[in-house]
């Protein structure tokens, strides 16, 4: 990688970030050739950059003939054309739409479609070819996959190193459904270790397998380093893969759990969230400093309390599982932003000065508040009896907002159906177990660098247990426990254990 750094170095980095210029692993793309190029007459590479994937096929397949494209020009000045591949420098998605190839392999850019200056005339291309209109919040990943599958002959092999959150993300799902539809799926690999792909950016990654013979499953597997390539043959069973048959792979499910063996037909009696509560975003105020007070900023400012609400507006200022009215008057005396404006227009008279202010700083201009009317009032939203951590890095925080104070988009508000209203602090303990959070996580997208977000749909989406089947029993020990983390909130991890214990049998096929 010593060319490619001392590339990286002599552009700027918005050269670099603008064309998706991340270099791939030497051992990804020699496994990736080994596998499309082998028995190939002709090689494309969509994206060719340093031209290492038209090596490592030459080097497969000495007598193929490869192309490649580049928009670049400055990196094919720097690296050359060293298979001396018919290079066309060129936009991919824009040129040769006729062209079929035998073998595709690419590492595309991963930029958001909605940078792209052209991206009209783009979609217009994809659709005269294809018959498909996809949307301009798509990924250009995706434009160039949709593509390369349109260019693929049909005894022909892909190999497409792209994020691993294609799998679990909203966007890929049309993609997924065609692949399933045409079985084209043959495997994907993900790779775990997201600094171990590319020396200059942090990703999740996979590679995408396909071809157009008949089959009746695909295989997953899960690598947690690249080293682990060596010793897999594409694409035999005996790695650890998980064979997943046609009639079960679902474009509309996240795939994350193929890979990680935490298939939820592992689990009985699961039912969706949303039977049992509904999970919406926080409060988002569209300028937090204007809206957001602690008790010395409503002094200085001549704030009344009357139009004033208890908003937890950092997640961090909460650091119990189940947050009183105690835990507010603490954060109150101690004059942490906890507090919302949340008035009225008949409340002017009292604020007109702070709201004139407001509108000499632009507060008004803002988007969100430009939607509101008048423009300092707030959206109206029942506090929510549980929240849930919107991103997290170590676990998912669930807590329960016994003070039932409003919160921001820090927390998902997550409220119990009233059919179930009574079953409150039983659902918060199941949310708390590991076991609980697992399955959730199955719906979870992955940013990188361990980050996990959660859009209140996944988890509305996600299953958990069925609360109905517990025994009366069983919900008075829950409930139980319950009392004693309140009690003694240090106690917390030999609580959850002991309520995972409880659920477990519940979950067992
Ligand atoms: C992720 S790099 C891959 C480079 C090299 N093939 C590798 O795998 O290491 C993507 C390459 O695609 C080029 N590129 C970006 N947009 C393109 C487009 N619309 N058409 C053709 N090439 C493009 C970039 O300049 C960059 O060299």
């Amino acid at each position: 990688m010593d060319q490619e750094k001392i590339y990286t170095q002599s552009v700027s980095p918005q050269h670099i970030k603008s064309l998706g210029q991340y270099f791939t692993n030497f051992e990804v793309a020699r496994f990736m050739c080994s596998w499309a190029c082998e028995k190939a007459s002709s090689v494309l590479d969509p994206a060719a950059g340093n031209s290492i994937f038209l090596k490592y096929a030459r080097e497969i397949n000495p007598r193929c003939a490869l192309t490649g494209y580049e928009i670049d020009e400055k990196i094919l000045l720097f690296f050359g054309n060293p298979t001396g591949a018919k290079m066309e420098n060129c936009d991919y998605l824009l040129n040769g739409w006729e062209e079929k190839y035998e073998a595709i392999v690419c590492n595309p850019p991963y930029n958001k479609f909605q940078a792209i200056p052209h991206r009209n005339e783009i979609l217009d291309s994809i659709y005269e070819h294809t018959g498909v209109r996809y949307s301009s919040y798509t990924n250009l990943y995706l434009l160039f996959l949709i593509k390369s599958i349109y260019q693929l002959s049909d005894s022909g092999r892909l190999a497409y190193l792209i994020p691993s959150e294609f799998m679990n993300s909203e966007y890929g799902t049309a993609v997924k459904q065609m692949i399933i539809e045409k079985r084209l799926l043959r495997a994907v690999i993900n790779f775990e270790n997201d600094h171990e792909m590319f020396f200059n950016a942090t990703t999740t990654c996979c590679i995408l397998f396909l071809n157009h013979i008949p089959k009746t499953h695909a295989s997953f597997y899960n690598l947690s380093s690249v080293e682990e390539l060596q010793d897999l043959k594409p694409f035999d069973s005996s790695h650890g893969c998980i064979q997943v048959s046609y009639d079960r792979l679902r474009a509309d499910q996240k795939w994350r759990s193929y890979l990680k063996q935490e298939a939820l037909s592992a689990y009985a009696n699961l039912k969706p969230i949303s039977e049992f509560c509904y999970v919406t975003r926080g409060i988002a105020t569209g300028a937090n400093d204007f809206f957001c007070f602690s008790l010395s900023k409503a002094g200085k400012t001549g704030i009344p309390m009357k139009c004033l609400t208890k908003c937890i507006c950092h997640s961090a200022d909460v650091k119990s599982p189940i947050f009183d009215s105690a835990d507010f008057e603490r954060l109150s005396s101690a004059d942490k932003t906890i507090y919302l404006l949340d008035a009225s227009e008949n409340d002017y008279h009292d604020i007109a000065h702070y709201i004139e202010d407001g509108v000499k700083k632009g507060v008004n201009k803002k988007f969100l508040p430009s939607c509101r009317n008048p423009w300092y009032s707030m959206e109206h939203r029942e506090p929510a009896p549980i929240w849930v951590s919107s991103a997290c890095r170590k676990g998912m925080k669930f807590i329960r907002n016994a003070a039932m104070v409003k919160s921001l988009t820090t927390f998902h508000s997550v409220y119990v159906r009233t059919p179930y209203a009574d079953n409150t602090d039983i659902i918060f303990c199941y949310f708390l177990t590991p076991l609980a959070q697992s399955i959730i996580r199955e719906n979870r997208k992955e940013l990188g660098n361990g980050l996990e977000k959660f859009q209140p749909n996944d988890l509305n989406q996600a299953k958990m247990l069925d609360i109905t089947l517990l025994t009366p029993k069983d919900r008075e020990t829950i409930l139980e426990i319950f009392h004693r983390l309140k009690e003694d909130p240090q106690q917390f991890l030999s609580l959850t254990e002991q309520l995972n214990l409880l659920f477990v049998p519940y979950l067992q096929p």
